[in-house]
């Protein structure tokens, strides 16, 4: 199969370009717009390997970019669209940038879809969007179901939901393959520093505080990084198009927890957490029923410490990585994110 991997230079794309292309003879084009969250180091791994590089094709563009998009859509069997702006915080802060590649490049994906030649002996292209948990809202009762109206809170989670939501009108309206997969906390090597699990690993490594939202009681899943591209890959190969998938791990954890994990790996003090403001309209928590992808035959293989532990050495051993994201950019956004939250915070 030749796939065109839409944000395959980012965190959970880059892990399911290496992933896969070491365990099938597909080819791959990654286009990917190399904004602040991605980065050509992701890739170098598959590049350095013989026996995957000659597969891997990069791109540098953007989804939104009609013309760079239908040609590449043109020589591909598979759709896989991992490309996304995935901070909600951000997303609090500037709610345009995900409005524009969740939503406008989901939909310019989806027409380059729709118009591409035929592909030869009427197989159909596939369109997998890779969303997740947000979209349904806060979770009171029983785990999400597939079938679970949207109730998104967050700027982020609401333009990821309109993406699934164009995504679905693409099938019943055009008849096209299309899959969707929601996917739960995911953690691992290569995510951006900005996010939880990535951002008390860097800041307790530097002996910095660690800023706890709230009373940290808030729960979510947690899904190891390969299990994730995994289930990205079970679906693409196994889903039934129009259909939506779930993937959970079953990891549900509070904040609070996930710190200690964290703090406890790296063999460093609570005193490090601060309790800072929350962020607003903070969903307390996400849980997901994963029915549906267990009958395609996946399960998550990494228990939750095994994730951290591996994930905590790879910070570690890899300091230049994220050293490097936190540049002069970084500061700026730190500053806006936590320097009033930090100046006002109160002890673990
Ligand atoms: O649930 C799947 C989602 O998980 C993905 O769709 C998103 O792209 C991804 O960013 C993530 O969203 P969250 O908002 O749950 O992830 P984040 O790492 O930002 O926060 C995890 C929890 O930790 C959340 O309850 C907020 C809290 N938190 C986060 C940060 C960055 C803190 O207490 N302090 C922090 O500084």
């Amino acid at each position: 199969m030749r796939i065109l991997v839409c944000g395959g230079a980012g965190f959970i794309g880059s892990r399911f370009v290496e992933r896969r292309l070491g365990s099938t003879d597909d080819s791959m084009i990654v286009l990917d717009r190399l904004t602040y969250a991605g980065g050509r180091d992701n890739l170098e791994a598959v590049e350095a390997d013989q026996s995957l590089a000659p597969r891997l094709r990069f791109v540098e563009g953007d989804i939104c970019d009609a013309e760079t998009v239908a040609r590449l859509v043109a020589d591909a069997d598979a759709v896989v669209n991992v490309a996304a702006e995935t901070h909600v915080d951000r997303s609090i802060l500037d709610p345009a940038a995900a409005l524009r590649t969740n939503v406008v490049g989901v939909h310019a994906l989806l027409e380059a879809v729709r118009t591409a030649p035929a592909l030869p002996d009427g197989r159909r292209r596939r369109y997998l969007q890779v969303s997740t948990d947000e979209v349904y809202g806060p979770c009171e009762g029983d785990p999400h179901r597939e079938t679970d109206a949207l109730a998104p809170r967050s700027p982020y989670a609401a333009s990821k939901a309109a993406g699934d939501l164009f995504t679905l009108a693409a099938h019943e309206t055009h008849d096209l393959d299309v899959v969707i997969t929601r996917g739960a906390n995911t953690y691992g090597r290569r995510q951006h520093p900005e996010k939880l699990v990535p951002l008390f690993i860097t800041n307790a490594i530097d002996g910095q505080p660690l800023p706890l939202y709230g009373d940290g009681q808030q729960r979510r899943d947690w899904i190891f990084v390969d299990d994730h591209a995994d289930a990205i890959s079970t679906v693409l190969d196994g889903g039934e198009a129009g259909s939506i998938y779930n993937i959970p791990a079953g990891h549900e954890r509070a904040n609070v927890e996930v710190t200690r994990a964290i703090l406890d790996h790296l063999g460093r003090p609570w005193s490090l957490v601060r309790r800072v403001e929350d962020r607003p309209g903070h969903d307390r928590r996400y849980a997901m029923a994963g029915e549906r992808i267990a009958s395609l035959g996946w399960s998550p293989a990494t228990a939750f410490d095994d994730g951290i532990r591996s994930t905590v050495d790879w910070y570690r051993e890899h300091e230049a990585w994220w050293r490097q994201r936190r540049d002069r950019a970084w500061d700026d956004y730190y500053e806006q994110q936590y320097g009033r939250r930090l100046a006002t915070a109160t002890t673990g």
